[in-house]
């Protein structure tokens, strides 16, 4: 008998899941809400990011990447972009990026590899077919040219904004496990979502 099975499964599940959080704190909500799936881009025009997350989960500045399915390569859109509020927006000017139905967005620290949110499966042609909403008012306009490659690296840097990063940290313990716990929760199905794409 492996030496496993003397512990409870319950247990194990709960020690597992407390062994996770290190990993997983930095990521309790975040949901990129444009594009998602029947939205079409277009190149040569301004194609709106909006997104929601949880107001103290202490991320204040995120990477955007855009992934494809079919193909290898990312495509790096913006480096610290500032996102302070439980939602803000972002503005991308496409230019010769290549056409396809498999695109995906990507926010997450790029540094140490953290991902905080990914997009629905969205298209990207040469003349959008009306489905992408207006720009988002007052967001600023990052442009991104051509597919990807490895050596351009991000179209946009945002400088450090100024705003008090600190302060979040000094949530209380108990509010912090609680975001904790909901982050495991938001990873397992964000793993399932992945698996079934
Ligand atoms: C626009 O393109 C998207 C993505 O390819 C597709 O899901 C959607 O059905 C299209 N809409 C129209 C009106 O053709
Ligand atoms: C990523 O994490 C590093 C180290 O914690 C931090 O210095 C950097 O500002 C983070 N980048 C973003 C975009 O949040």
């Amino acid at each position: 008998m492996h030496p496993l099975s003397y512990i409870p499964t319950g247990l194990l599940t709960l020690f597992l899941a407390w062994y996770l959080l290190p990993l997983t704190s930095a990521t309790s909500y975040f949901v990129i809400n444009t594009p998602a799936n029947g939205i079409q881009w277009s190149n040569n025009a301004i194609n709106p990011i909006t997104w929601t997350k949880g107001l103290l989960d202490g991320v204040t500045t995120v990477d955007v990447e855009l992934a494809r399915l079919s193909t290898d390569g990312l495509i790096f859109v913006a480096k610290d972009v500032s996102t302070p509020l439980s939602t803000g927006s972002l503005n991308i000017f496409l230019q010769d990026v290549p056409t396809g139905d498999d695109y995906y967005l990507l926010f997450l620290n790029s540094t140490h590899g953290v991902m905080y949110g990914a997009s629905q499966r969205f298209a990207i042609s040469d003349s959008g077919n009306g489905t992408a909403p207006t720009p988002a008012a007052g967001a600023p306009t990052v442009t991104v040219s051509g597919g990807p490659n490895p050596t351009v690296g991000f179209a946009t840097i945002f400088p450090p904004s100024a705003n008090g990063v600190s302060a979040m940290r000094a949530v209380d313990g108990a509010r912090m496990q609680l975001w904790a716990v909901a982050s495991v929760v938001a990873v397992c199905m964000f793993g399932g979502a992945w698996t079934v794409l």
